[in-house]
């Protein structure tokens, strides 16, 4: 039988906007001023439990009866947008904060990465910071010292570890707070967003310790932005929406529903009336859609996926010349590509007889990069005139996968994404190296 780690009953916690406690950080202040969800007030007044909200204040259900258990040793990713409610969630586990309704029982000691800042006191030393933060983490001093060394170097600020934190950059910081909830060896591992800062080599180290504990059985709770990481790390998803959850479940399963609602995908349109299609007298689109070789338009595509863009048109004006022509562009705006039917070889350039007409563009996997795409779709007459546009067509996210990153997961720069070959080749050793071997 399976222990339990961690069970959440009900979790709640409600805070009055505007007021910050002491351990607010640069995300939390962002987060405040950009605060919008004021949506649960009403119902908030009525059933606020412990507190009085008083009439001018506002107050926010930060997290509203969550309730899970996870077992010894689950690899958990939660999920969700701006303000869902995930660190929230984690400082109550990790017990920074206390829940106002509800409980967690928790099995086991804890060590917690949360939001960049928190549990560092700036006015300390690095070297004080580590002391006071395993201590807080329930090491003993002996265990402390043993282990002081390794964490620093783990963190890379051997040569600030005497500056007072608060002269650190948010890397150095992140990663120092990192080094230590990574070495406290705890039965539970609770890490929020870590991968947002640090460098390439820090997030592969880092990514490499969740995973470490993760395989010596360790239960590991870890919030991201970060689809790629999740989906590789975890064997189980929490979304999180508006404070209460969503789904829980496979993290393939969780992230599909969760990228469909947050990025407002629009992998398939059809107009079934010719007389209210979109178009004119001489062309109406009746179909649009975007889907995986093989597959339908509800089927995720990944970095790798080759993937097909279809439309299906009336030509109402016998002998019409017409070609498609396809834009591509990614979420910064950039077109990525322009595809015309040059390779198409029976209707290219012959009259189209009036009727139904359906186009495939077959884009190869390996060759756009992750995130979020639209398409624009041209109709053109005689290769010259353009007879009908439709912008933003098709909306689609390009998922990342885990496999192809060998252990990095920050951001892939550029509008695409090859898989080049490439050829490394050796011609000897350096001319001094030649002399000294001889
Ligand atoms: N100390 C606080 N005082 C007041 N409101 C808070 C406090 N902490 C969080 N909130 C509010 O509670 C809600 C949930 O915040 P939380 O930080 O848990 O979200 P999150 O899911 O971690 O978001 P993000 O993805 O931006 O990190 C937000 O509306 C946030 O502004
Ligand atoms: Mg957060």
């Amino acid at each position: 039988m399976t222990n339990v780690a961690i069970r959440a009953v009900e979790l709640g916690k409600i805070y009055r906007i505007g007021e910050r406690q002491s351990y607010g950080t640069i995300r939390d202040v962002i987060a405040a001023a950009t605060r919008t969800r004021l949506r649960r007030l009403s119902q908030l007044r009525r059933a606020a439990p412990a507190v009085e909200p008083s009439t001018d204040d506002e107050w926010i259900w930060a997290l509203d009866g969550v309730s899970f258990e996870l077992a010894e040793g689950e690899v958990v990713g939660i999920i969700g947008r701006n303000g869902a409610g995930k660190s929230t969630l984690l400082k109550i586990l990790a017990r920074i904060t206390e829940p106002t309704k509800g409980h967690a029982d928790i099995a086991g000691r804890i060590g917690a990465l949360l939001e960049v800042g928190t549990g560092f006191h700036p006015e300390l030393t690095g070297r004080e910071n580590v002391a006071l933060n395993g201590a807080i983490l329930g090491m003993r001093r002996a265990e402390i010292d043993r282990k002081f060394d390794e964490i620093v170097a783990f963190a890379g600020v051997e040569r600030f570890i005497d500056t007072p934190v608060k002269r650190y950059s948010t890397g150095m910081h992140a990663r120092l707070a990192f080094a230590v909830a990574a070495h406290v060896e705890p039965d539970i591992l609770i890490v929020d967003e870590v991968l947002a800062v640090g460098d390439a080599e820090f997030q592969k180290r880092c990514m490499g310790k969740m995973g470490h504990a993760a395989s010596s059985g360790r239960t590991v709770l870890f919030v991201s932005h970060n689809m790629a990481a999740i989906e590789s790390l975890c064997s189980r998803a929490i979304w999180l929406e508006g404070g209460r959850c969503v789904a829980d479940g496979a993290p393939g399963e969780v992230i599909s529903r969760y990228l469909a609602t947050s990025f407002s995908a629009l992998t398939e349109r059809l107009w079934p009336d010719p007389d209210d299609a979109p178009g004119n007298d001489r062309v109406r689109i009746r179909s649009a859609r975007v889907r995986p070789e093989g597959g339908s338009a509800q089927d995720p595509v990944y970095v790798t996926t080759d993937f097909v863009v279809e439309f299906e048109y009336w030509n109402l004006r016998a002998g019409a010349r017409l070609n498609l022509s396809l834009h591509v562009y990614n979420e910064q705006g950039v077109k990525v590509f322009n595809a015309l039917p040059m390779e198409e070889r029976v209707w290219q350039g012959r009259p189209f007889p009036r009727g139904l007409f359906r186009d495939a563009c077959h884009v190869p996997g390996n060759l756009l990069n992750d995130g979020l795409h639209r398409i624009e779709i041209m109709v053109v007459e005689d290769s010259a005139h353009l007879i009908h546009q439709m912008e933003d067509v098709l909306m689609f996210e390009v998922r990342d996968v885990g496999e192809t990153r060998e252990g990095w997961y920050g951001e892939w720069e550029g509008a695409v994404r090859p898989r080049l070959e490439w050829e490394t080749t050796y011609h000897g050793p350096v001319a001094a190296e030649a002399q000294a071997i001889r």
